[in-house]
């Protein structure tokens, strides 16, 4: 008799546990939440009032009833209980989701502004019917030094301080290598220029990098003329800087063109009144030139009696931080964002 009782009070309060874990699962607020404890906690709730219905059953079947009451009661306190945390932790996160706030805006790149100065350069000669050229930056001693009229013992190699590679390949000093590539392959008229990266051995300061960017130019025709190459600077420096900006020439040395020239331009700065980015002078330096040397167009094969032709080679860098007012050169290079965001 006492067994059937026994396991028939086991089964009743399966049911119970059973019910209390649907109900419980089905809530969404605090509010019902409460209903549920009201249900089986409280005084005369499902679970609760069967402590008052201890004492009708016999003796031997009331310890083990008890005991699982006992244990239910606890399991109950305590679903509850994570329940509100559950429930609590939605709420809050509920919160956080406001419409009516404007969407994340994504992170947009840009290029560098190198690059950019690149683009616009290019841009500037493209119009004026220059071609763009390439050429590799890992160059033989051929084309970087030899055949632009450097040979091997001559001191103009030492203000190339040149990174060496293995099989007498080196990392070009400068794009004028392109100069040869080109003529070697076209004949006459030339007019192209030739964007590009060159590397030199020098210690990083504000105005030295190890790498850096060169825009070559080079134009080869029957009658070309220094003034030819005067009149191009200008146009470029005016269309990059501005139409106030002046040029002038100053007698320099390379041993691929003769006459060779330094050009200058007004110093953007000061406006030519002289101050520390100009060293007072008023003048900024933004290219070597000169007109090709005929020792050059005899190494690729063309005629110096027929043809005359003017180069110039101008540092990017230089360039972008002038436009830019831009004091060190390092800054392109660290990759900093908040630097680099501002282009
Ligand atoms: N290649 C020279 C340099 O790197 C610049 C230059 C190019 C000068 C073309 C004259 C003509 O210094």
């Amino acid at each position: 008799m006492g067994e059937i009782d026994l396991n028939q009070k086991l089964d009743e309060l399966k049911q119970i546990k059973n019910s209390f874990e649907q109900d419980l699962a089905a809530c969404s607020s605090p509010k019902e939440l409460e209903q549920v404890r009201i249900k089986y906690l409280s005084k005369k709730g499902l679970l609760q009032s069967q402590f008052s219905l201890l004492g009708k059953l016999p003796p031997e079947d009331r310890p083990a009833i008890g005991r699982e009451l006992n244990t239910l009661r606890t399991s109950f306190q305590q679903a509850l209980k994570s329940r509100a945390e559950e429930l609590e932790q939605l709420e809050r996160q509920k919160e956080k989701i406001d419409v009516t706030l404007p969407g994340y805006v994504p992170f947009i790149g840009r290029l560098h502004p190198i690059t950019q100065t690149l683009e616009e350069i290019k841009d500037i000669f493209s119009e004026m019917g220059f071609s763009i050229e390439e050429g590799p930056e890992v160059e033989t001693d051929y084309y970087n030094f030899e055949a632009l009229n450097i040979p091997p013992d001559h001191p103009a190699r030492e203000m190339h301080d040149t990174f060496y590679l293995d099989n007498r390949l080196l990392l070009r000093t400068h794009t004028s290598p392109v100069q040869i590539r080109v003529m070697e392959k076209r004949e006459p008229p030339i007019r192209m220029i030739a964007p590009g990266r060159c590397y030199r051995k020098d210690t990083p300061d504000a105005s030295h990098s190890p790498f850096f960017h060169q825009v070559e130019g080079l134009c080869v025709d029957t009658d070309v003329s220094f003034a030819d190459l005067k009149g191009i600077i200008a146009i470029f420096a005016k269309k990059m800087f501005g139409e106030d900006v002046k040029i002038r020439f100053r007698p320099s040395y390379f041993p691929f063109t003769e006459p060779s020239a330094e050009c200058d331009m007004t110093c953007i700065i000061c406006k030519g009144e002289g101050c520390k980015t100009c060293k007072n002078s008023g003048w900024l330096e933004i290219s070597g030139a000169g007109m090709v040397d005929p020792e050059v167009f005899r190494y690729v094969g063309y005629d110096p009696e027929k043809y005359s032709g003017y180069a110039f080679g101008m540092g990017v860098e230089r360039i972008a931080m002038l436009k830019y007012g831009i004091n060190d050169i390092r800054y392109f290079f660290d990759n900093d964002l908040r630097f680099l965001e501002q282009f």
